[in-house]
């Protein structure tokens, strides 16, 4: 969030998270090469290391798909949310080196170019892993704050959003690769149970918030009925659902809705809260003035402002938007 791009430095909650998470590899890693030779005398290095890699970075994919919907069903898995882009680059490191090692064992010991090779080969399994780490590629490349400032906040959560497609391209390259070429019940399993996992936690996080709009479109008089104003928490947001998704936020005893849209990456701003009397974006921190909906200065960013009123101690939010950043006089409790 910035006027000019600035680099933002290690924090400690960066860095235990990024041990956490080398730790976790490191352990992976170790243990399925030491189990792996305990349990079958015959297989390589290679090929052990090539299973480890390839499985952390789908463990590791996993990983980062739960964390969105985690955190719509539970704030307490925010803090995951913070460094994902730090998941999405190690997992993106890890299948690049299964790659590497996968086409160095099979492709490179013949007098075709190894890309030939992987991309002519039999059941062309390898050729679904190679276009998804095309696209997790170039996810990687794009995740610093740089790129989403360069291809504005639109186009670069359409290209993010590709991680689904390549989510699939993953499940053809094993279902069509390993598990073809090979009886592998755990695999096999641990793949089903996989995409079980993310297929109903997306669907439970989806329903959740389907009820929750469903519940805040009361309509009277063409606004929207926010609810009670005295039981909203000061510092707070109420979401509320117009086609776009509301924040009615209240603080110092006013109310101001602006929208639940974050100019960063789309974060919820109505389950974050007020901070040094801005609106603060749960997800990474950007921040707005209630009142005019504008980042403060010298930051530019700027959200919609609606119209709020309090009638019989009911708040009311005008489902039209002003233009992003307009002023608006909050309403009093
Ligand atoms: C150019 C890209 C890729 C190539 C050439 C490639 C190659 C291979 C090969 C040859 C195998 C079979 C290994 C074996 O059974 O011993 C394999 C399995 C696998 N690959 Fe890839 N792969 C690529 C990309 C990816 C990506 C991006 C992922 C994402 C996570 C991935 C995940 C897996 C998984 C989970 C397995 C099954 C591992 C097992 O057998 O236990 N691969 N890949
Ligand atoms: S989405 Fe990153 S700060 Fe709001």
């Amino acid at each position: 969030m910035s006027v000019k791009y600035r680099f933002i430095s290690w924090n400690p909650a960066k860095k235990a998270y990024d041990l956490a998470l080398a730790v976790g590899l490191v352990v992976y890693l170790g243990l399925f090469v030491g189990v792996g030779a305990a349990m079958h005398a015959d297989a390589t290095l290679e090929t052990l290391l090539i299973r480890a890699l390839a499985t952390s970075a789908f463990v590791l994919l996993h990983v980062i798909l739960s964390i969105g919907p985690l955190c719509r069903l539970n704030p307490r898995f925010l803090p995951l949310l913070y460094n994902r882009r730090h998941l999405g680059v190690t997992m993106f490191l890890i299948a690049f080196a299964h790659a590497v090692f996968a086409i160095v064992q099979f492709h490179a010991l013949g007098n075709v170019n190894p890309i030939v090779s992987l991309l002519t080969a039999g059941t062309g399994f390898q050729t679904f892993g190679l276009a998804a780490l095309v696209i997790f590629f170039a996810m990687a490349a794009t995740s610093h704050d740089l790129w989403l400032a360069k291809l504005g906040a639109s186009a670069w959560k359409t290209l993010h959003m590709g991680v689904y497609f390549a989510y699939a391209l993953v499940v053809l390259h094993i279902a069509l690769g390993a598990l073809h070429s090979e009886a592998h019940p755990v695999l096999a399993v641990a793949t089903g149970a996989g995409m079980a996992w993310l297929l109903g936690l997306h669907a439970v996080a989806a329903l959740r918030e389907r009820a929750a709009d469903r519940d805040t479109t009361r309509v009277e008089d063409g606004w929207i009925d926010a609810g009670p104003a005295d039981t909203m928490e000061d510092g707070r947001a109420r979401i509320v659902c117009a086609g776009e998704r509301i924040a009615v936020y209240r603080y110092d005893g006013k109310l101001s809705a602006v929208s639940n849209v974050c100019r960063h990456q789309g974060g919820p701003l109505g389950e974050g809260r007020v901070i040094d009397g801005c609106i603060t974006c749960p997800w990474h921190g950007y921040q707005y003035l209630p009142g005019n909906g504008r980042s403060p200065a010298p930051f530019t960013e700027k959200i919609a402002t609606y119209d709020v009123r309090v009638v019989g101690g009911r708040v009311f939010v005008n489902p039209e938007a002003n233009e992003p950043g307009t002023p608006v006089e909050p309403a009093h409790v």
